[in-house]
C-alpha cells in the first residue's frame, strides 16, 4: 500500500507547524499534495509551553491553545486549519526507514509514502541516563520532557507528591526551567550538575569518566558553548537558592535506590544516589541531560555535520530533494563567516523552516538563509535573551544585585560586538542589543564600554 505527495514534511514539531503555515501563505500546492508525517498524535505545536505554561498550578496552557503557529503571534494552527487548508495530517505514524533514492519512506503501519520533495524535521529525542550508564529511567516517578506524553506524566507526578521532593539532574535548560516550575508547584527542588555553575561548559576530568564519554561528545555536537558567564549563572543560581532550590554541583548520579511496590509491576525512586556516596531522597526526579538530533534515518545517505544533517542556506541537504530544518539541520550562519551550526532553539526552527519553503518554491527569489542566532528562557518572574555568538571577551554591566534585575554581557571579539545578552530587558532594549550584534558594532576602548553597558546599545 502507498500513497504519493508532491511534498512531505516529516516530522510535525515546532518547524513542521511554521513549514506549513508559509505554503498556505505562499499557495503552492494543491488539496491533497502536502502532508505532514508525525510520530505525535496532535498536530504541531510550540514545544516551549511544555516547561513553562503547561507546568503552571493554575491556569495551565493546555491544547488547542498553543498550537503553532501562536508563539509567534501568528495564526493558531489547529486540526481544522490543515483540513481547511488541504494539508494532510497523518498522525500518531512513525516513519522506521527512508530511500532517498526512490524518494519514498516507510511507516511502521507498513506504508509507503512517495514525495517529490521532502522536508526533514525530525527534530530530537532526549538523551537517556542509560546512554551513560545509568540504569532505571523508566522507573514511574523518573521524568524527561521532551513531548505531550513527558509533560502529562510531568504533571502527574507532580500532582502525586505535593510538598514532597524532587531531584532534578542536569543544570541546562530543562533542568532550570523545570527547577523553576517545580518551586511554583511547592515541591522542593535539589539540582545537581556535573559542572561548576548552571549552563556553562568545563570540560574536565570528572566528565572524562567513562561513563560520561557519551556526554562530551553531546556537548561537542550541541548548539553552542554553554551561555551563562560565571557572574551571570552566580545571579540566577543566588535567585533559585532565595526560592528554595539547593544545588549540589562538580558532581553526578551514579545509580537510583528503588521501591517496587506491593502488587504493582511499576518501581518508583526513592533517592539518587551520587558519585560521594551521598543519598538525596526524592519522591520524583526530573532528568534534563541534553539531546541527540534525530538523524538516523539518513545516515549513510545524505552529508552530516555537528550531530544533524548538514544543509546550504537554502535548507538543501546534499539531496537535491530534500531539505533539513530546525534542531536536526546544521546550517551556515553568514554572521559567523559561514561557520556551520545546529542550533537547538526554536527561533532557528520557525526561520529554517519557513526558509526552506521560500526555496522550494520560489527557488530562484530565495537568496541563502541569513540568521542571527537568538536564545531565551523565561523562569519565574525572570526573563534573558541572547544574541550572537558568545565568543571573545566578556564585558558584563548593568545591577546584579536586584530582585528585579537589568543587568547583561557583551562578547567582544577583534574590536567588534559578537554577542550580547539581556536579562529583564524591554521590546526596544532587545532590539538594540540585537541590532549591534547585527552590525557588529565597533569597539574602541573595553572600560568604555563597561561604563556606557546597556546605553551603548542604545545610542549606536
Ligand atoms: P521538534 O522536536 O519540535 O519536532 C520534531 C517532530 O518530529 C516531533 O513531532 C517528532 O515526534 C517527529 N518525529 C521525529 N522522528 C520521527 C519519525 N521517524 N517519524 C515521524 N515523526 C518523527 N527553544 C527556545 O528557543 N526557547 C525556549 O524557551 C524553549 N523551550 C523548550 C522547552 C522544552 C520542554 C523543549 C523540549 C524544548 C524547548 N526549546 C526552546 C527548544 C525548541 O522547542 C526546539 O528547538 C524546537 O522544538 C525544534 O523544532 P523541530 O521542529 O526541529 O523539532
Ligand atoms: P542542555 O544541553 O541545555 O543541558 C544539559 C545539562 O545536563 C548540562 O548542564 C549538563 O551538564 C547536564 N548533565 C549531563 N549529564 C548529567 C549527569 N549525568 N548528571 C547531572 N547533570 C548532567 O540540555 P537540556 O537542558 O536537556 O535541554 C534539552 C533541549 O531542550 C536543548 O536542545 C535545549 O536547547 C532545549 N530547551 C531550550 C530551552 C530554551 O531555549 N529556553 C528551554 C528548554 C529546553
Amino acid at each position: 500500500m502507498g500513497r504519493a505527495f508532491v511534498h512531505v514534511i516529516l516530522g510535525g514539531g515546532v518547524a513542521a507547524g511554521y513549514a506549513a503555515l508559509e505554503f498556505a501563505r505562499r499557495g503552492g500546492y494543491s488539496r491533497g499534495e502536502l502532508c505532514i508525517i508525525s510520530e505525535e498524535t496532535v498536530a504541531p505545536y510550540e514545544r516551549p509551553a511544555l516547561s513553562k505554561g503547561y507546568l503552571l498550578p493554575e491556569g495551565a496552557a493546555r491544547l488547542p491553545g498553543f498550537h503553532t503557529c501562536v508563539g509567534a503571534n501568528d495564526e493558531l494552527l489547529t486540526a481544522k486549519w490543515y483540513k481547511d487548508n488541504g494539508i494532510e495530517l497523518v498522525l500518531g505514524t512513525k516513519v522506521i526507514a527512508a530511500d532517498v533514492r526512490r524518494k519514498t519512506l516507510l511507516t511502521g503501519t507498513g506504508e509507503t509514502i512517495s514525495y517529490k520533495n521532502l522536508i526533514i524535521a525530525t527534530g530530537a529525542r532526549a538523551l537517556k541516563l542509560e546512554e551513560f550508564g545509568i540504569n532505571g529511567s523508566d522507573a514511574s516517578n523518573i521524568c524527561y520532557l521532551r513531548n505531550l506524553d513527558d509533560a502529562d506524566k510531568l504533571v502527574n507526578v507532580m500532582k502525586s507528591c505535593p510538598g514532597g521532593n524532587a531531584v532534578v539532574i542536569g543544570g541546562g535548560y530543562i533542568g532550570m526551567e523545570c527547577a523553576a516550575a517545580l518551586v511554583t508547584n511547592r515541591i522542593k527542588v535539589t539540582i545537581v550538575f556535573p559542572e561548576n555553575h548552571c549552563k556553562s561548559l568545563r570540560y574536565s576530568a570528572e566528565l572524562s569518566h567513562s561513563h560520561y564519554k557519551n556526554l562530551i561528545v553531546a556537548y561537542l555536537f550541541s548548539a553552542v558553548a554553554r551561555l551563562f558567564t560565571p557572574k551571570i549563572a552566580e545571579y540566577y543560581e543566588n535567585y533559585y537558592s532565595s526560592k528554595g532550590v539547593t544545588f549540589i554541583k562538580g558532581t553526578v548520579l551514579t545509580s537510583f535506590e528503588k521501591e517496587a511496590e506491593t502488587g504493582k509491576v511499576f518501581v518508583e525512586v526513592t533517592s539518587v544516589i551520587l558519585k560521594d556516596g551521598k543519598h538525596l531522597p526524592a519522591d520524583m526526579v526530573v532528568v534534563g541531560i541534553g539531546i541527540r538530533a534525530s538523524t538516523s534515518l539518513f545516515e549513510g545517505q545524505l552529508l552530516m555535520e555537528q550531530g544533524g544533517i548538514k544543509i546550504n542556506g537554502q535548507m538543501l541537504t546534499s539531496d537535491a530533494s530534500v531539505y533539513a530544518v530546525g534542531d536536526v539541520a546544521a546550517f551556515p550562519i553568514k554572521l559567523f563567516d559561514g561557520v556551520i551550526r545546529r542550533l537547538e532553539h526554536v527561533d532557528s526552527a520557525r526561520r529554517t523552516a519557513r526558509h526552506a519553503v521560500a526555496a522550494i518554491l520560489e527557488p530562484s527569489k530565495t537568496k541563502d538563509i541569513d540568521y542571527m542566532p537568538f536564545f531565551y528562557s523565561r523562569v519565574f518572574t525572570l526573563s534573558w535573551q541572547f544574541y550572537g555568538n558568545n565568543t571573545g571577551d566578556v564585558v558584563h554591566f548593568g545591577d546584579f544585585t536586584s530582585s528585579s534585575p537589568r543587568f547583561g554581557a557583551y562578547w567582544v571579539d577583534k574590536g567588534r560586538i559578537r554577542g550580547a545578552f539581556l536579562e529583564g530587558g524591554s521590546r526596544e532594549e532587545y532590539e538594540a542589543i540585537s541590532n549591534v550584534v547585527r552590525r557588529k558594532a565597533k569597539v574602541t576602548n573595553i572600560a568604555e564600554l563597561e561604563n556606557q553597558g546597556l546605553m551603548f546599545a542604545i545610542q549606536e
